[in-house]
């Protein structure tokens, strides 16, 4: 098959009307997928299931510092969990506190205080601000937007390039807006692109004049160890870029356990400056005399080490990598030669980023939904729900079988075939 724009009008009409026939051809197969959700499938799940039995009622309790796990304390975590991520982020123990299942509500959480009590460098609390502003390069996560949103923090757009946010727009803006207090980034295998950022981008980022002295960068490491080759990404050191240059409490990095055990009942962590930590470890107290230090337990007797977590990801990537491949197959045979649609090909993360012509993806994901194919709304990679090209759809390969998946994404390329064609036919 050849490009569109190289079919004269009868030929559109005539592929339009055999792309429609197979659409009500496959309505009536009364498919419901679901692929609008980065979850892990059940058989990653059931990687961890050891985990379940590593703390057993006849267990010793007390661990090191003579912390008995059942009791309270412990506000920052275990010297143990710590010790389990500061090798995951190449961090310094020091520098971390643990959380409890979910590293987005740290997020949110430390959001929300900086709105309520600012942050170690602020003159005033940011919600006393008129309007508190953050960047999102997109496409983004929708959950950070949605924080934004909740919270009242306008979102100005920065273009995702190939490397990273644009540098030259982010630092334009904060430069100037006092009113600027921070960045989304997912820098690792981003949500939805996998684009792992540059060194130049972290450089960048750490060194960047700001015009508000309490500027911070929310660092989410979501996906820092889940790489689907072996020859994973790197990604420069953002904590220590930022003390080389003089802006040592500049970031705030998050990550989890939700994708390497369970999503439900794992552990997360922020890592900052010893600074910005004892500052959150104070604040904490107030609102918890001790996180679930039991599951910590579990965790660090399942996890070990680094060594011990890469294996265990290799487990995944066994089982998802099939998954991933699959969908830029089907992407390949069935759209190339028609030039309609570009996707990304990610060495890790969870997501496949798909953009089609421009003004398509919302028509394409209203047909794929009315065919019974689940995506994740159009728009959602950008704030406010709005994709100024209309035409970015994130692809969550993990969770469905490689049988529903191939259903799903061969659902997809017929409903961008079909919107596609019918645009060409409206020009
Ligand atoms: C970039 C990113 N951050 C955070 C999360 C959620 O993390 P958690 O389960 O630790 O809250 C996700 C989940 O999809 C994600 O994609």
């Amino acid at each position: 098959m050849t490009d569109l724009s190289a079919l004269d009008d009868s030929e559109l009409k005539d592929l339009y009307s055999d792309l429609e026939k197979k659409y009500s051809d496959v309505k009536k197969q009364n498919l419901s997928l679901d692929m609008s959700r980065g979850k892990p499938s059940p058989e990653q799940l059931d990687l961890s299931m050891e985990l379940l039995d590593l703390v057993k009622s006849e267990d010793t309790l007390v661990v090191k510092e003579a912390i008995d796990v059942r009791n309270y304390g412990s506000v920052d975590g275990l010297i143990e969990t710590k010790q389990l991520f500061a090798e995951m982020l190449d961090v310094a123990p020091k520098q971390i506190i643990i959380g409890g299942n979910s590293s987005l509500s740290l997020m949110h959480d430390t959001v929300a205080r900086a709105l309520l009590l600012g942050v170690v460098d602020s003159k005033t609390p940011w919600s006393k601000l008129p309007n508190v502003k953050f960047l999102c390069p997109s496409p983004g996560y929708d959950r950070h937007f949605s924080i934004c949103e909740a919270l009242g923090i306008e979102m100005i757009t920065v273009e995702m390039l190939e490397d990273g946010p644009d540098m030259d727009k982010v630092e334009e803006l904060v430069k100037n807006d006092e009113n600027i207090k921070g960045i989304w980034c997912v820098p690792k295998y981003s949500n939805p692109e996998g684009i792992t950022y540059s060194d130049e981008v972290v450089t960048r980022l750490a060194q960047m004049e700001t015009k508000a002295t309490d500027f911070r960068i929310f660092w989410d490491d979501a996906y820092t160890v889940h790489h689907l080759t072996d020859q994973p990404d790197q990604l420069k050191n953002l904590l220590d870029a930022c003390v080389g240059a003089n802006n040592p409490n500049r970031a705030f990095i998050f990550a989890s356990t939700s994708k390497v055990t369970f999503p439900g009942s794992g552990i997360s962590a922020i890592a900052s400056s010893e600074e910005n930590i004892n500052l959150i470890r104070k604040q904490l107290s107030t609102q918890t005399i001790g996180p679930d230090k039991l599951n910590q337990l579990r965790h660090v007797r399942f996890l070990k080490d680094l060594k011990t977590i890469n294996q265990h990801m290799q487990k995944h990537a066994a089982i998802i990598k099939p998954k991933f491949d699959m969908v830029l197959n089907v992407l390949e045979t069935e759209l190339a030669s028609y030039n309609i649609a570009t996707w990304n090909e990610p060495n890790g993360g969870y997501f496949i980023s798909l953009n089609t012509l421009d003004g398509c993806a919302t028509e394409v994901v209203k047909l794929a939904s009315e065919a019974g194919v689940k995506l994740t709304p159009a728009g959602a990679t950008y704030p406010y729900g709005k994709d100024p090209k209309d035409r970015n759809i994130r692809i969550a390969p993990t969770f469905p079988t490689l049988t529903e998946l191939k259903t799903a994404i061969e659902v997809l390329c017929l409903c961008i075939k079909l919107v596609s064609v019918k645009k060409q036919l409206d020009k």
